[in-house]
């Protein structure tokens, strides 16, 4: 008989970024239940496990070991994913695994074998190619509504470890609270540690909206001890390294650019994270995470389409996503429907819609972004190694 639910196990539960969105996404999604909680910071994961009525784990080897666990669900810093992700493949339970998907190719290659292997599910947690904001454009698209796409351009607003948002943000930004992000080997990215966790986001989603094509060639540009690169740790410290601005071009012709835009807080609602897509017919405008960004902004529409000297904002009614209310619920609405694909996925054995060979896709390009900034050459995808990894042996 087919399972009406799931058992899961959330690793890395007492994360402070991602770990609460997964575990509100996981408590609304009727098909799974959360069963277990694991963290190796024993000090918060008893009384996580407690108000949540969950059992408490602070050794994965421990989740794996237990046969009551179908699934696990990994929010933990990326030199622990393939690791994790092999072993759980090897005990028999589904993977959902946040991004970036691991740090080399061949670890991510491992991955998919491993999973192919024990017949178990692999989902990758690119929650962007889930935020709902990100998918009616490409209905839109599908629709004919722009005509053929021709660039695809995206930007990043001022929620980087600068010195003043760190200031701002007293002690609270992401950097700050997972260290590992500007780390040159537990995030993966070497000197441009930062861009390894952004970049998949970014380009996930710009191949979802050119409909699965892949990079070609990437140019990455980098900044090193300016004052527009200036990236700090969670304690303040400059690491003096950025990459600021990427171009590439899918197969099939779309070129497509990503920008880190600095901006004075005032104008943070109109140079958030916003995605333009221009077509032969006309042009989208997709506000993504944290779009108009800060609380209390004036928030823009979420999806815009100008055609035909018309503008149209897109918008859902009758919906309970309050995404489309404030851009700032990126945070629970696209983790809820990541989690709730890879759940009913799992349930009814159809294949996830972003796979580890999506993940794949993406990891690739983020290690050539590096690889571009580095050697400040032009570097397609298909042409980084393996084994390549963007960090040295001596930085670990
Ligand atoms: N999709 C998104 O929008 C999104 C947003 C934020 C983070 N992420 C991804 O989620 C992952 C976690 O990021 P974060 O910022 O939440 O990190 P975090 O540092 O806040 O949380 C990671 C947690 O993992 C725990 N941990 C470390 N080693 C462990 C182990 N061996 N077993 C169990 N727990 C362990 C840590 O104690 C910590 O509590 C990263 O891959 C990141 O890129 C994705």
């Amino acid at each position: 008989m087919t399972p009406d639910h799931l058992n899961v196990a959330l690793i890395g539960a007492t994360g402070k970024v991602a770990a609460p969105a997964h575990l509100n996404g996981l408590a609304a999604i009727p098909g799974a239940h959360l069963y277990a909680v694991c963290d190796i910071d024993a000090t918060t994961i008893d009384p996580l496990a407690d108000r949540l009525d969950a059992k408490a784990f602070t050794s994965f080897e421990e989740v794996l070991a237990d046969p009551a666990v179908d699934a696990v669900d990994l929010v933990t810093p990326p030199h622990l994913h393939s690791g994790q992700t092999i072993a759980a493949a090897r005990a028999g339970k589904h993977v959902y695994c946040e991004k970036p998907m691991a740090q080399s190719l061949e670890q991510v290659n491992a991955m998919i074998l491993f999973h192919e292997q024990f017949g178990t599910t692999l989902m990758v947690g690119e929650s962007y190619v889930f935020h709902h904001p990100i998918v009616a454009a490409r209905t839109a698209i599908e629709n004919g509504d722009i005509g053929e796409v021709l660039h695809i351009r995206e930007t990043k607003g001022p929620w980087m470890m600068r010195r003043e948002e760190a200031s701002r943000l007293d002690g609270l930004s992401h950097e700050a609270s997972a260290p590992w992000r500007v780390d040159p080997a537990l995030s993966g990215g070497g000197r441009f540690p930062w861009i390894m966790d952004h970049a998949p986001h970014f380009f996930a989603t710009a191949r979802y909206l050119a409909s699965g094509a892949e990079v070609t060639a990437i140019t990455a540009h980098s900044q090193i001890g300016t004052t527009a690169s200036e990236q700090v740790s969670g304690t303040g410290a400059p690491t003096g390294h950025a990459i600021t601005s990427v171009a590439w071009s899918f197969e099939g012709g779309i070129d497509s650019a990503w920008n880190q835009v600095e901006s004075s807080q005032e104008a943070v609602s109109e140079v958030g994270f916003v995605t333009t897509v221009h077509g032969t017919k006309g042009t989208l405008v997709v506000y993504g995470e944290g779009g108009g960004a800060a609380p209390g902004m004036r928030q823009p529409p979420a999806v815009v389409l100008y055609r035909d000297g018309h503008t149209r904002v897109i918008d859902r009614e009758n919906t309970t996503d309050r995404v489309w209310i404030s851009n700032n619920n990126y945070y629970d609405s696209s983790h809820q429907a990541a989690l709730q694909h890879w759940v009913d996925s799992i349930l009814t054995g159809n294949p996830v819609r972003y796979s580890g060979e999506d993940g794949r896709s993406e990891l690739a390009a983020t290690l050539a972004t590096i690889m571009s900034a580095d050697e400040q050459r032009t570097i397609a995808p298909a042409d980084v190694p393996a084994e390549w990894k963007a960090y040295h042996a001596s930085e670990r």
